[in-house]
């Protein structure tokens, strides 16, 4: 029997979305107002959501007092109050899309959770636009 699990995080970052290669125009016309060169913020809203067996002993899939300290140790620690693009060096040369976040959080997470639990993070850029990244 397998159950998920979640915690709710939040961070506040700020990124501009552009494509070194395009010109201006190209990348204003497809980013929009994620282009604007001095950057903007975004209130992040982070589910991270872990899948495993019940340990018959504990009653837990996991001790959310340590997946709460993850999170704000691996995550929150790199991402919060950050220009995405500037202070981040994996995203010097990656596009900091939603997309490519939720993939970024998933990795630093994965490499620390036991391989028995599944994980899955879910990232709100805005209340309404979210992605969703499953490995
Ligand atoms: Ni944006």
């Amino acid at each position: 029997m397998e159950v998920t699990v979640s915690r709710k995080a939040h961070f506040n970052a700020a990124h501009r979305l552009y494509v070194p290669d395009w010109p201006d125009t190209k990348n204003s016309q497809f980013f929009g107002k994620c282009n604007n060169p001095n950057y903007h913020g975004h209130n992040y809203e982070l589910i991270v959501s872990v899948k495993g067996k019940i340990d018959p002993i504990t009653g837990y899939v996991i001790d959310m007092g340590y997946l709460k300290q993850l999170i704000k140790n691996e995550i929150e620690e790199r991402l919060d109050h950050k220009n995405l693009n500037l202070d981040v060096p994996y995203f010097s040369n990656v596009v900091p899309s939603a997309e490519n976040i939720s993939v970024y959080i998933y990795d630093i997470l994965r490499n620390e959770l036991d391989k028995d639990l599944s994980l899955s993070v879910r990232l709100y850029e805005t209340p309404r636009n979210f992605v969703e990244y499953s490995g």
